[in-house]
């Protein structure tokens, strides 16, 4: 039996996170981590006019639209430590002033920490992301104005287009997104920030009722019982696990890697955590749901297929193929179909990781032959040193791609 992704997403990452020197680093307090005992938390909303806010939204449902913006009003969602630790951020300053408190929502973080399930309906229908400006990993995560609207703008683009991809694609769409207005202050660049409403029902949106397992509790290993057996094993049953892991993991991945590439320009980020696997009554994989919309956009790739830019704001634009490589070779080569590949050969060791590789090759080069255009020769990762906003720049490892021709 696979447990249901309110457990899975907290219970079954131990061990994961030893893809980089940063990957187990958090800065959020024990009470709102994933793998910790704490069920849930109370998210306390402020009410605050809508003449304070940007609000942008991407077809969300009646029932989340009447829930988060109401006739006068929105409810913005603040995250507890962020209201503990910023107390002198000028935004929330501003909205305590103006604001109510509203009623409160019960939370559970989910995998990333710092995206929220909101469970006072029973099923968990959505997700609220919030700004965190605590690092996690490598990097701080806040939640700015512009990321807000790119992931809409992206969720939009993605619904529209959906008929370009196949039908083991979906996606969690990202239905409305509220920031605070820009207070102008004499900053670099607009620090305003505020959250997203995600849909939790993958898109298309189908009937039967399915379970959505993340690609990390594949392979990692249960919070309370380490000994546990992974559940890569549960799935593959009597299947051969190399044919398997290949035709309903790998494979599918590797070609909306590319899809959403050629026709879109985006960079998917397809590591353990991007992923959900949704789930038939008997286990099977139906199809791969794409979590996360704040993607690279390779713009040489837009201007080459004649898509327009008028939807998309500057955030994440990209003009040449670093980032395509480090989404590409690491996040999901390195990071995710490593960690299944060895997950899989520590069973079966008559199995090699380019047993895993050559087909992933052939793929990626028969679906991409113009790849060269795009990627840089050799694999790419993220260095040490920061720019000026503490974001990490991007070194050449000088290492050949695996994953890749
Ligand atoms: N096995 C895992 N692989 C990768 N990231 C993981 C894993 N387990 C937990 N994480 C966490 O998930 C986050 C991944 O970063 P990413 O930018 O994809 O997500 P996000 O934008 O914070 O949230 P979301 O995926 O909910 O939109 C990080 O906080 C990372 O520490
Ligand atoms: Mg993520």
């Amino acid at each position: 039996m696979i447990p249901p992704l309110a457990y899975t997403d907290r219970y079954y990452n131990e061990g994961t996170r030893i893809y980089s020197s940063h990957a187990d680093y958090t800065e959020a307090d024990q009470q709102y981590r994933p793998n910790s005992i704490f069920e849930s938390f109370a998210l306390v909303p402020l009410r605050i006019p809508k003449s304070q806010v940007n609000i942008y939204t991407a077809n969300p449902t009646d029932q989340l639209l009447n829930r988060y913006i109401l006739k006068e009003d929105v409810l913005f969602c603040i995250h507890p430590q962020v209201l503990q630790h910023f107390q002198s951020d000028p935004y929330i300053i501003r909205m305590q002033e103006t604001g109510t408190v509203a009623g409160s929502i019960t939370v559970a973080p989910s995998s990333s920490t710092r995206t929220l399930y909101v469970l006072d309906d029973g099923d968990i229908s959505h997700a609220v992301k919030v700004h965190f400006p605590f690092r996690i990993s490598r990097y701080g995560r806040k939640m700015r104005d512009e990321v807000i609207e790119q992931a809409i703008n992206i969720s939009m683009e993605l619904e529209n287009g959906i008929h370009h991809l196949d039908d083991k694609f979906g996606f969690l769409r990202e239905v409305i997104g509220i920031s605070h207005k820009n207070l102008n202050y004499l900053t670099a660049r607009n620090e305003n920030w505020g959250y997203l409403v995600r849909d939790m029902l993958p898109f298309p949106h189908l009937l039967e009722n399915r379970i959505l397992l993340p690609g990390f509790a594949l392979y990692g290993k249960n919070f309370f019982d380490p000994e546990k057996p992974p559940l890569l094993f549960e799935l593959i049953g009597s299947n051969d696990p190399l044919v398997f892991i290949l035709e309903n993991v790998m494979l599918p991945i590797v070609r909306h890697w590319v899809d959403c590439f050629l026709h879109f320009g985006y960079m998917l980020e397809p590591h353990g955590q991007n992923v959900l696997f949704e789930l038939d009554p008997s286990g099977g994989i139906e199809r791969i749901v794409h979590r996360d919309l704040s993607v690279g956009i390779d713009m040489r790739r837009r201007r080459q297929i004649g898509l327009s830019q008028d939807n998309l704001n500057s955030y994440n634009r990209m003009e040449s193929g670093e980032f395509n490589s480090i989404t590409y070779d690491m996040f999901m080569g390195s990071h995710f179909f490593d960690a299944i590949a060895g997950c899989c050969i520590e069973r079966y060791p008559e199995l090699s990781p380019e047993d895993f590789r050559s087909p992933c090759r052939k793929l990626f080069a028969r679906a991409f032959p113009n790849h060269r255009e795009f990627f840089p020769e050799t694999v790419h990762y993220f260095s040490e040193e920061r720019d000026k906003f503490n974001k990490p720049l991007y070194k050449d490892t000088g290492k050949t791609p695996e994953w890749r021709p």
